[in-house]
């Protein structure tokens, strides 16, 4: 026979685990609704701008699922046995910022690694190379006068310098390039400054003004933005092209042939770097 006291404890104990109970319960519905408080599990985020730069890498992925924010969709899984967050956030400046933000707004991301093709720009590069940034530049950002265009990138109405360039994580530039010359070979990879701007470029006189104004290997219309993103977010970045086009009279017909074979270079090397990073 049960005394008072006893009863009492039983009443207390059943209460107590209804409690514990709901706690974990709602400690699974917030995790479930959340993607952000998904344990302390870190994710390698990789960004590109068209659907082709990340097909290898969605083919190669085991994915285990799919999160669509504000249109865009972002594929949780594992690539060479790294966990990574790939999204495809759409061509230029505006998209590829939006795109990353959410990204690194929403996952806990442990670096950045944009993929993709570009238009080359130095003397020396040859299309289908591989060109890792150092940095990154916005070519395009300044004042239109009666004088002609003054670069004045940084944000100088707000306090910022008026031309500045966006550095990349020096241990992600060495295992990118270390990557790509395990994938394509020492003469085809460079390293240095990637300028982007809203607009593909196919003039050779523009090519020659952002060899000389900015010492740049290749031209693309996003790596700047998610530059400026993950410096505001503390994220390391490393942007990571193939030459599609060397940017000149010529270059609409290059990219249209040879985009989605330079695409997959720059997925391979990708796939390769991740071995760099296992956690
Ligand atoms: N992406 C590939 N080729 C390009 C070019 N010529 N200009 C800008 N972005 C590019």
């Amino acid at each position: 026979m049960l005394t008072l006291k006893q009863g009492k404890r039983i009443e207390m104990g059943k209460k107590l685990s209804a409690l514990l109970l709901i706690c974990v319960m709602l400690a699974v519905f917030v995790c479930g609704c959340t993607p952000k408080s998904e344990g302390s599990k870190e994710y390698t985020g990789i960004i590109s701008a068209m659907d082709n730069e990340i097909a290898i890498l969605l083919k190669e992925a085991k994915i285990d699922r799919v999160d669509t924010i504000a249109g865009v969709e972002y594929h949780v899984g594992r690539l060479n046995g790294q966990p990574v967050i790939i999204s495809r956030a759409g061509i230029g400046k505006v998209r590829a910022a939006s795109g990353i933000t959410a990204m690194l707004t929403r996952y806990p991301i442990s670096e950045v690694i944009f993929t993709g093709i570009a238009g080359g720009v130095g003397d020396e590069t040859q299309v289908l190379d591989e060109v890792i940034a150092t940095r990154l530049v916005e070519h395009d950002y300044g004042i239109l006068s009666n004088d002609g265009f003054e670069w004045r990138s940084g944000d100088p109405g707000n306090g910022g310098e008026e031309g500045i360039y966006y550095e990349c994580d020096p241990e992600l530039i060495k295992f990118a390039y270390d990557a790509a010359v395990e994938v394509v070979g020492e003469d085809h990879v460079f390293k240095g400054t990637i300028a982007t701007g809203d607009q593909f470029v196919a003039n050779s006189e523009y090519v020659e003004k952002l060899r000389k104004d900015h010492d740049a290997y290749a031209c693309e219309m996003e790596g700047a933005a998610v530059a400026v993103v993950c410096i505001e977010y503390e994220t390391p970045f490393v942007v990571l092209r193939a030459l599609s086009d060397k940017a000149d009279g010529k270059a609409r017909d290059s990219y249209e042939n040879l985009g989605d074979i330079a695409a997959d270079n720059s997925s391979h090397i990708v796939i390769k770097m991740l071995e760099y990073l296992k956690k």
